[in-house]
């Protein structure tokens, strides 16, 4: 980074409080403005945007018909709940997006927020409290959505009561050491018998991630959510797909749960949800919403939930995702950027594996194929800088890279993020044999 954006980062770290993104922190970017795939930096320089924000960045930066549709709401009104043209639109613009079923919806700020509310949707609905929630999982960092994010918690005390975790169908690092499909589904049956051993009887619901973000866009086999669907089932529970990273096309379906055929009780949105702006949803059928105390007058609602400028933006953004049909895109742009990923770069040195749906892609980094142990944090930082250097800005978690490139992106673009990509882990694993 050169000295004027260092300064300027000195200057906010000054009187900014601690904890920011690390891979944000790490970049180091003071950004003056931003277009379709690609962020410039206040001298110029521009970036293959990657990181989007954390998956946030959906239709573009700066998409022509989300500044048309803010400019338009901020010029009008901007303050209060009351019925208006753009909360229809957004209702109406959400409903023709998601899988039947899902037919009530409610509007918040936060990934966090929805994640509370959905776990209040559960409990309400159930008259029941315990969670069951998976290692590698993230649901963010208020009190409930943060007892159910596995490794999220120390030396921040008790936890809310009666969330358990189980291990995720993660195949690369299976926790069980089997391996799919001889597995069987294995940690299914095992989530099973931990219900069976440490539940009390009352599971109201079972969250979880469609695709795994943080832990590096981990792609769970095939029938795995189908197989959580029953053993909610089993417990009169309800499955809460926590769609904030995955939902409404970046993984090629509206949801990712949709990948397996599954329509969840619950579904959570967030991130591209506003492309920016904070808004996130909660969507379960009608019975569910109005059962128990959630149903009662005022008990789901919150200062900001469906303002007029959350509304403006999730009208424009399902509008975008469904006149240019960015879910059929995000398949197949993702399905080729993939693959050449995989032509490109050999699993081999420091590349453990490359997976991915749609345009949620992760490169996970190792010190040893044979033992997996993780690329140790320095050492990655190198490869997210380097990878910079050559114009590419991405997203990390663990010891994974990960591509949330916005569902615009062109198929140019992407090539020349993966040639990106491919140059500079070559050079790295160059470096490691010499
Ligand atoms: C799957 C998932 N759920 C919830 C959240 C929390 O969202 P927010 O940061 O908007 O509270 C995140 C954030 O990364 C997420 O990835």
């Amino acid at each position: 980074m050169t000295t004027a954006q260092v300064d300027h980062w000195a200057a906010e770290l000054a009187v900014m409080g601690p904890g920011i993104s690390e891979a944000v922190a790490w970049a180091g970017l003071v950004i003056d403005r931003a277009e379709g795939t690609r962020l410039t930096d206040i001298e110029g320089n521009s970036y293959l945007d990657l990181m989007g924000g954390a998956g946030v960045n959906l239709i573009g930066h700066s998409h022509p018909a989300y500044i048309a549709a803010m400019t338009e709401q901020l010029n009008t009104w901007q303050i209060g709940a009351h019925a208006s043209r753009a909360r229809l639109d957004a209702l109406l613009g959400l409903a023709a997006l998601l899988p039947s079923g899902l037919d009530r919806v409610q509007l918040y700020s936060s990934g966090a927020e929805a994640v509370e509310s959905a776990i209040r949707v559960a409990k309400s609905a159930t008259g029941k409290f315990e969670i069951l929630s998976f290692w590698g999982g993230f649901h963010g960092r208020t009190a409930a959505a943060l007892a159910a994010t596995g490794g999220a918690r120390t030396g921040l005390g008790p936890a809310m009561p009666g969330v358990h975790t189980t291990p995720y169908a993660n195949c690369y690092r299976c926790p069980l050491k089997t391996t799919y499909p001889g597995c069987g589904l294995a940690c299914v049956d095992h989530a099973r018998d931990s219900l069976r051993e440490q539940s009390s009887g009352s599971l109201a619901a079972i969250l979880v991630e469609p695709v795994q973000g943080r832990s590096g866009n981990v792609v769970p086999p095939p029938g795995y959510l189908t197989a959580l669907h029953e053993l909610a089932a089993e417990h009169d529970a309800l499955l809460i797909c926590d769609e904030s990273m995955t939902g409404l096309g970046r993984t090629g379906t509206a949801l990712a749960s949709q990948h397996d055929d599954v329509t969840p009780d619950i579904a959570i949105l967030g991130k591209g949800l506003g492309n920016g702006y904070p808004v996130s949803a909660v969507a379960a059928p009608t019975a569910l919403m109005e059962a128990g105390p959630y149903g009662k007058p005022s008990a789901s609602s919150s200062s900001y939930g469906g303002f007029p400028l959350a509304c403006a933006a999730v009208s424009a953004v399902t509008r975008t995702v469904r006149e240019e049909r960015l879910a059929d895109l995000a398949a197949t742009l993702g399905a080729t950027l993939l693959d050449h990923l995989r032509d490109l770069i050999p699993i081999a040195g420091i590349v453990g594996d490359i997976r991915g749906r749609g345009l949620a892609i992760g490169i996970e980094l190792v010190t040893d194929q044979t033992n997996r142990k993780p690329l140790p944090k320095d050492h990655l930082r190198k490869v997210f800088t380097d990878l910079l250097n050559h114009g590419v800005l991405v997203m990390t978690g663990g010891s994974t890279l990960r591509l949330y490139p916005p569902l615009t992106a062109t198929a140019d673009e992407l090539d020349q993020a993966a040639d990106a990509l491919a140059r500079v882990l070559a050079t790295h694993n160059a470096l490691a044999e010499s």
